[in-house]
Order: C-alpha cells, then structure tokens, then sequence
C-alpha cells in the first residue's frame, strides 16, 4: 500500500472479530514503530502485548473505575467484551526522564511509534485503536503488563485485531484553518 494511501484510509476501530492475526504481521508492525524520529536516539518506547489471560484483571477494576465499586454485574460484562473481546492488546510506554522536556519529546517519539505501527497494521489489513481511558493509567495496567511505573509511563493500549466495523472517517478541520504560509 502507498504510504498516502495508508494515511488516509487508517481509521481508529471500535469493533474487533475475535480471530488472532498473525503473530509476523504484529512483529513487522512494533519494527515499523521503532523506526520512529527520536532524539538523541533515546529510543524511549516499550511495548508489551497482553494476550487475553493477562487482561482478564483489568476487567473488574475498569467496571469498578467506570460504575462502583461495587459494579454492576451488567457493567462488568460490558466491560469484559472491550478489554477481552480484540484478539491483542499492546500496552506502550516512554521510559520516563527526570527532565521535563527530553520526557516532552520522548512522549512525542512514541507517539510517531504508535502512529507507524498503526500505519504497518492497516497496510497488512489489520485494524488498530490508540486508547487512554482510565484503565490505561490504573496500577493494574502496569501490573498486567510488568512495568513499573517509577520507570515506564503508560501511554496508552493499542487494541489490534481484524475490523468488525471500520467507521466513517470523523471530519477534519478545513486546511486553511490550520496551515498558513508567509513569505
Ligand atoms: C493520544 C490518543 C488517545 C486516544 N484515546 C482514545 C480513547 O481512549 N478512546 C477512543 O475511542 N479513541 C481514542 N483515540 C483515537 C481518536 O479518538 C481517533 O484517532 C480520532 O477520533 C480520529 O479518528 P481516526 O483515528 O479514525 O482518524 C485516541 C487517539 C490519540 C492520538
């Protein structure tokens, strides 16, 4: 796929079929990340994939941040179709710095991280969703996914997995109210 191609027809999605892809195409896709721009090559991304077992915690504590404690019943199982429901989640990080703008411009890399790697999925046909709910910040993420907060700041999941539904493309601001040029 051309890479303008790409750009333009990635979506964010919401709804996931539950078949796994292939663990080559999710590979080929965190190496696209770590292609990104980074300064002084810190190099500052992690990335660990939780597969479904690993995620059955973040169930009851997100129903529990969303509606409790306690939760409804109805709301956990909600709940349980979005954490469990996608084949894959990739939980990325920035390794934190004591210095407020090199951490400003490491959050910025892994954000180029995460947009190439959404970029190498859509390009194999797999579908992918950046999300930062409040799970995404809660220490049960990092103790699903081993990182230890002094070191790793979350940056958010990536949900991964084969579309159900693509939505329509939100509407963008028109160019000319973002981009000026002077001589
Ligand atoms: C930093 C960041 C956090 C996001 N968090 C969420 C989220 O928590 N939930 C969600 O539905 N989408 C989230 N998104 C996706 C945006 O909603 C989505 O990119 C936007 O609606 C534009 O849609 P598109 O990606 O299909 O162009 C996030 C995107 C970014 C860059």
């Amino acid at each position: 796929m051309h890479v303008h191609d790409a750009l333009t027809t990635r979506r964010t999605v919401h709804h996931y079929r539950e078949d796994a892809v292939p663990a080559e195409v999710i590979r080929r896709a965190v190496e696209a990340a770590i292609l990104a721009p980074n300064h002084r090559m810190t190099q500052p991304w992690r990335f660990v994939l939780l597969g479904r077992t690993a995620r059955e915690p973040l169930v009851a504590r997100s129903a529990e941040l969303r509606a409790g404690p306690p939760a409804p019943p109805e709301v956990i199982e909600r709940i349980r179709g979005k954490i469990v429901g996608p084949p894959h989640c990739l939980v990325v990080g920035c390794v934190r710095s004591d210095d407020d703008f090199r951490m400003g411009e490491d959050r910025s890399a892994v954000a180029c991280a995460i947009q190439n790697l959404s970029l190498s999925l859509h390009a194999d046909g797999v579908a992918s969703k950046w999300s930062t709910g409040a799970i995404t910040r809660d220490p049960a993420a990092y103790a699903a996914a081993g990182l230890d907060p002094a070191e790793v700041e979350i940056m958010g999941f990536v949900w991964i997995g084969f579309a159900d539904q693509v939505p329509e493309a939100p509407a963008r601001k028109p160019l000319a109210e973002v981009f000026t040029e002077r001589e």
